[in-house]
């Protein structure tokens, strides 16, 4: 296996520990005085006192020292409580343990797909995602690195065995092995899929064996639209960290604009990250994360549970309003798989159709929307594809939804000739 360090791009081989930030763990020495810190006076802060009251009807009040440590600096990785309450968390969900120098608090996943980018993609490297991709990986990659390798998704999720060709061909050329090969495994966005158990398994074989890293980006996994029992993470079949970096969203199970989510994985790379944030942006905002800790300690992770299994019955009426309308209205001919987690469907359809074209023709006049599976592509035009959402509507809103999609798609039938 290669070391991190011939994995990293050159400019994480440059990035330096903070002098000040490093000094952190001395503070909470008992009886320390520090002359050392430049931070505020508590006693200088604008709050008092924050009263927060969860939709379970039940609340807490943030005062005094709470108060004054949601307000102020925080250490890199984590909030110390949130970090252990994320690693309940995580036991309690996955089945993993991690420990203190195993996860670090980001800006939502958002940014640990920047972060991954940036620490391991130089110009020259390449990674492997399937397509149609989430435009958000698209950019972080891109900025670093133009060479994305592309593979297919069927209803099993990201095709393994297409992956392995590509590594073997890479392979027999005597090229390096990709940095990263990307996933989301559950729900995927855009394509509404499910990474299968088998190819979960295949996945972690051909890391093994190509000695490649896998960026498993789930923010989708609790968002669960049956009730058969859950697939465990790439993280947690590969049992000791060693090539899984995982990233896990609070955005879609409690609150998209606090900008939360986590990355674990092996403790050198979140070392990484850590540094990355140091020069970056320090630390996650506190007040976000102890709106978390103080909503985890109230509810535990068996509430925490039980609220995302109720926000899933929405999603899962949601969808089969979705599924129910697109057999009613579409042609035989437009195909999409029915997702088992997640908010989207993936409908792909007819050759010749033009998604931009039709989008841009009687989006406004039909009055429906769907994002056209060009805004996914990556080397494939994904002209013939669009994108449906069902999380923000109702289900008489989504049947309606879909007969209007149907007459765009009669309406684009026409243009092309029947
Ligand atoms: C696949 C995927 N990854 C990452 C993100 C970013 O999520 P977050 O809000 O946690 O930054 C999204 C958001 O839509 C997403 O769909």
């Amino acid at each position: 296996m290669r070391s991190l360090r011939e994995r990293l791009a050159a400019r994480a081989g440059r990035l330096q520990p903070s002098p000040i930030r490093e000094l952190m763990p001395y503070l909470s020495l008992p009886g320390m005085i520090s002359l050392g810190g430049g931070y505020p006076n508590p006693s200088t802060f604008a709050f008092d006192k924050v009263e927060v009251t969860f939709r379970s009807g039940r609340s807490v009040t943030l005062t005094g020292d709470r108060m004054a440590r949601a307000s102020q600096y925080g250490p890199t990785a984590a909030h110390p409580a949130l970090a252990k309450a994320i690693a309940q968390w995580q036991r309690f969900k996955d089945g993993v343990n991690l420990d203190d120098t195993g996860l670090v608090v980001l800006n939502g996943s958002q940014e640990g797909l920047f972060i991954a980018a940036y620490l391991f993609l130089d110009e020259r490297d390449w990674i492997v995602a399937a397509e149609p991709l989430y435009p958000g990986t698209l950019s972080a990659v891109r900025a670093f690195c133009p060479t994305i390798r592309t593979v297919g998704l069927d209803g099993d999720g990201l095709c393994t065995d297409e992956l392995a060709d590509v590594l073997e061909s890479a392979a027999a050329r005597g090229e390096p092995m990709p940095k990263f090969v990307y996933d989301v495994p559950s729900g995927h966005n855009p394509a509404g899929v499910t990474l299968s158990l088998e190819r979960r398994r295949h996945l972690l074989d051909l890391a093994r064996r190509y000695d490649f890293y896998i960026l498993e980006d789930d923010p989708y996994q609790l968002l669960a639209l049956d009730s058969e029992a859950r697939l465990p993470t790439l993280q947690a079949l590969e049992g000791t960290p060693e090539r899984v970096i995982r990233l896990d969203s609070f955005s879609k199970v409690f609150a998209p604009g606090l900008r939360l989510g986590y990355a674990s994985g092996p403790a050198a790379i979140m070392r990484q990250f850590v540094l990355f944030k140091q020069c970056a942006n320090l630390h996650t905002s506190m007040t976000a994360q102890e709106m978390l800790v103080s909503f985890l300690e109230v509810h535990g992770p068996e509430g925490f549970m039980e609220l995302i299994e109720a926000n899933c019955r929405c999603y899962r009426e949601n969808r089969d309003a979705m599924i129910g309308a697109a057999r009613e209205y579409l042609p035989p001919d437009v195909a999409y798989n029915v997702p088992r987690h997640g908010m989207f469907v993936w409908f792909s359809l007819p050759r010749g159709f033009d998604a931009d074209r039709m989008i841009k023709s009687d989006a406004e006049e039909l009055c429906v929307l769907l994002v056209p599976g060009s805004a996914f592509a990556v080397v494939r035009p994904m002209r013939d594809c669009m994108r449906a959402s069902f999380s923000m509507v109702s289900p008489p809103e989504i049947t309606e939804g879909m007969r209007r999609f149907a007459a765009m798609i009669q309406r684009e039938r026409d243009r092309c000739g029947g």
